[in-house]
């Protein structure tokens, strides 16, 4: 296979916030259908229950087992005072990735990846980047070129409104070239980029319009902040039965003896290149892995 020469599938489509202070929403967090949790020690929880919530991950981490959700943790900033407590933490309990918040230069990533290294478990666990302030947007690729390791990076809009004076409106105009510098950041090397929460999460179709916009734009998934809104995300950011049946065509067209040897070959008057054959197999790549996940016990 072309694509899987290099890589393996990722599928990030819904990851769901889940406040460290919830106890019930922690409990709830393991038996949903998304693809990966944040849990959160930063923006809400308050200053009084950053100690609870830590606690209240160990036990949840303990208890859960292995998961076949992405585990994250967001922490507080270290200048906060409560992100160096927050990182022991996260050295404890061995997440998949850390998220940091507001990160504006690549000198936040590397403060954090210091003190992790000073732990064994330092290479297990990577680190991802909350861009959600104006110097984190303007510095998005001199923080994606300079990142350590695989990471990935998740755009925070209520920051960023709050810091710009940009008012929330359905369609984003304002916001979508900035949020497509970081999405072009990302890709520019290797670093996956997840798209903003929407607040009302009872406007369904308002999150339809933004998950279906968000996937035009080249994110590969939204962070969330209710249960409701997971199987919209997964049903925009995964691969649809249509685009499924088109790349196992284009799949078996370059199986074809005709096809050895070819670079470019026609499918009912398209033309589709071996760079289309690597786009199939990425998306069929994904469509297996999502099967597999949901059959998982
Ligand atoms: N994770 C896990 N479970 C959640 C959840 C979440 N983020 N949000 C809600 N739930 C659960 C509730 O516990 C409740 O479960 P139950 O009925 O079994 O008791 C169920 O889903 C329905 O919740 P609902 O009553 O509709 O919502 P709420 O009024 O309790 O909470 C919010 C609304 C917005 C406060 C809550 O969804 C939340 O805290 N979201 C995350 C916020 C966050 O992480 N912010 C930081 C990142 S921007
Ligand atoms: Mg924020």
């Amino acid at each position: 296979m072309e694509f899987l020469k290099d890589h393996l599938p990722t599928v990030r489509r819904s990851l769901l916030s889940v406040p460290a202070a919830n106890r019930r929403a922690l409990e709830k967090a393991p038996g949903l259908d998304c693809d990966a949790v944040i849990y959160d020690l930063e923006d809400s929880v308050a200053p009084d229950a950053k100690a609870e919530a830590r606690s209240n991950l160990v036990r949840a981490f303990e208890t859960a087992g292995s998961s076949r959700q992405e585990r994250i943790i967001r922490i507080n900033s270290l200048a906060s005072g409560f992100g160096r407590q927050d990182l022991d933490l996260v050295v404890t309990v061995g997440p998949d990735a850390v998220l940091i918040p507001k990160v504006e230069s690549v000198s936040d990533i590397v403060e954090v990846s210091e003190i992790l290294a000073a732990s064994d478990r330092a290479d297990a666990i990577a680190i991802w980047a909350m861009i959600e302030t104006p110097k984190g947007v303007l510095n998005a690729a001199s923080i994606a070129a300079d990142a350590k390791r695989p990471g990935c990076f998740v755009v925070g809009l209520n920051d960023l409104r709050k810091e710009t004076g940009v008012l929330p409106q359905p369609g984003r105009a304002y916001l979508v070239p900035w949020l497509m510098q970081v999405v072009l950041a990302g890709r520019a090397h290797g670093v996956d980029v997840i798209d903003s929460v929407f607040n009302d999460f009872r406007d369904e179709p308002g999150f339809d319009a933004e998950c279906a916009q968000g996937r035009a734009m080249g994110f590969s998934g939204k962070m969330l902040i209710h249960p409701s809104q997971i199987e919209p995300a997964n049903r925009h950011f995964g691969p649809d039965p249509q685009s499924i049946a088109d790349a196992e065509e284009i799949v078996a067209a370059f199986q074809k003896p005709e096809a050895k040897g070819l670079n470019v070959i026609s499918i009912d008057g398209n033309m589709v290149e071996r760079l289309h054959l690597v786009e199939a197999e990425k998306l069929l790549a994904q469509a297996k892995l999502i099967a597999e996940r949901k059959n998982a016990p």
